[in-house]
């Protein structure tokens, strides 16, 4: 019985130091100094991809009243989704990633444009208007398909 008692006494106590080490390391964190606190948005391990929440489903999603978020994936020699189908009289931002070698990602005729790195997460942000088709190329120079690498971005009403 006497032991029983102990082996809880410790149990209890190591709870508590392992609670006071997790509250040290907490509060260390937010303590004063500077501190970054948010750059994962800006990196994305090119080779899982597939288990990636933002790229494992290449897609379009709405996040405000005309506000869409777009998760594009370029690789040798294509973009997905394609079409990607976004909105007119909208604001979205594009989210793209490259599954393997440096691409570009260019909205044919406007100024959106971006350069896609593997393993890092290009995030532009373009209005929409009237509805219309637009080609999406590759303007870096990527393998033996790079002349043919487009998508398609529609604006729908
Ligand atoms: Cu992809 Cu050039």
């Amino acid at each position: 019985m006497h032991i029983h008692a102990y082996e809880k006494l410790w149990l209890a106590l190591s709870i508590v130091l392992i609670l006071a080490l997790i509250g040290t390391v907490t509060y260390g964190a937010v303590g004063p100094g500077v501190a970054m606190v948010a750059d994962t948005q800006q990196t994305v391990d090119s080779g899982a991809l597939d288990e990636d929440e933002r790229f494992s489903e290449p897609r379009v999603e709405q996040v405000g009243e005309n506000e869409y978020e777009a998760y594009v994936v370029a690789y040798q020699f294509a973009f997905e989704p394609s079409p990607i189908v976004v909105p007119a009289n909208s604001t979205v931002t594009l989210h793209v990633t490259s599954r393997d070698v440096i691409h570009g990602f260019e909205v044919a005729g406007t100024n959106a444009n971006t350069m896609v790195v593997p393993g890092e997460v290009s995030e532009i942000t373009v209005e929409t208007d009237e509805p219309a088709e637009y080609g999406i190329v590759c303007n870096e120079y990527c393998g033996a398909g790079h002349h043919v690498m487009e998508g398609k971005l529609h604006v729908v009403s």
